[in-house]
């Protein structure tokens, strides 16, 4: 497995694996991998990449000044062990400082899927995640790319910038992993104690118990959302958002049915967690 630190030397060695006909894949990670991450490099293994590019960047971009940046957990050695158990055949560790150089003064905004959700509460986060997802994307070269579905948003705005800027590549999303308790894997699950580990079911309960109902029979989003919301209050979780939306278009939905996504925000403790389902 290559290990890569300088963004030139990837770029080099991604466009002469291309230039040779192997087919890439990237798999771009904020680093600190769990089983979801795992899974991203398992999809990108079936789909028979011939090289597979791991990318672990904290990237200081997409962090508001409040947000948990400096503490974010960062593990380098044993995202490299996992990378290499995983199949990866490339990392890539970049830096900040080279990873944005002096004066760098260039960002990618995409302005219609970042504007609710959890683009309308952390300002400039989608800007971040665009510019180093293209950045990613202008050094890899990959034929295709694979994000999870745990960041519903991100995958959406992502796929749009593909469109918009006509990224020569496939964006793949990959189901949520869950642990065998329904909690979405993230690596920001590290920060829960073990009482906020228990509350925080209540976000995977609460929508699978809506995906069950609106499955049944649609549901006006109303009162659905109202209910979701009251759960997760009622567990001690701080409610950013609840919210249904056409999963194309992530305009609100009026109803919880077919075609819609069911997104959730909330504080437990101090720790802002996500989840969605589709229904
Ligand atoms: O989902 C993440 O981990 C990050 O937002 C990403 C896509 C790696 C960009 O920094």
């Amino acid at each position: 497995m290559k290990i890569f630190r300088e963004p030139g030397k990837l770029q080099k060695w991604c466009r002469a694996r291309k230039s040779a006909g192997k087919k890439i894949a990237l798999v771009p990670t904020m680093g600190y991998l769990h089983e979801g991450h795992l899974s991203l490099i398992a999809e990108a293994r079936r789909r028979k990449a011939d090289e597979i590019v791991v990318s672990v960047f904290v990237n200081p971009v997409q962090f508001g000044p409040n947000e948990d940046y400096a503490k974010y957990p960062r593990d380098e050695k044993a995202d490299l062990a996992k990378c290499r158990a995983a199949g990866a055949t490339a990392v890539f560790f970049p830096t900040p400082s080279n990873m944005y150089l002096d004066r760098h003064s260039t960002y990618v905004v995409e302005e219609d899927l970042s504007k609710g959700l959890c683009g309308a509460r952390r300002p400039g986060h989608f800007r971040g995640v665009c510019t180093v997802v293209a950045k990613l994307f202008n050094l890899a070269h990959p034929d295709f790319a694979v994000f999870g579905q745990k960041d519903y948003q991100q995958a959406q705005v992502v796929k749009r910038m593909v469109r918009d800027l006509n990224f020569d590549l496939d964006i793949v999303v990959a189901p949520i992993v869950r642990e065998p308790s329904g909690l979405a894997r993230s690596s920001r699950n590290t920060y829960l104690s073990a009482s906020e580990r228990e509350a925080a079911l209540v976000l995977s309960r609460s929508l699978a118990a809506l995906k069950a109902a609106a499955s049944a029979s649609p549901r006006p989003a109303k009162s659905a959302l109202a209910k979701v919301a009251a759960a997760i209050e009622k567990a001690g979780l701080k409610v950013d958002y609840v919210e249904c939306v056409d999963a194309e278009t992530l305009e609100n939905a009026k109803r919880v049915a077919s075609g819609t996504c069911v997104l959730v925000a909330a504080y437990d403790g101090k720790t802002r967690l996500i989840d969605n389902v589709l229904i």
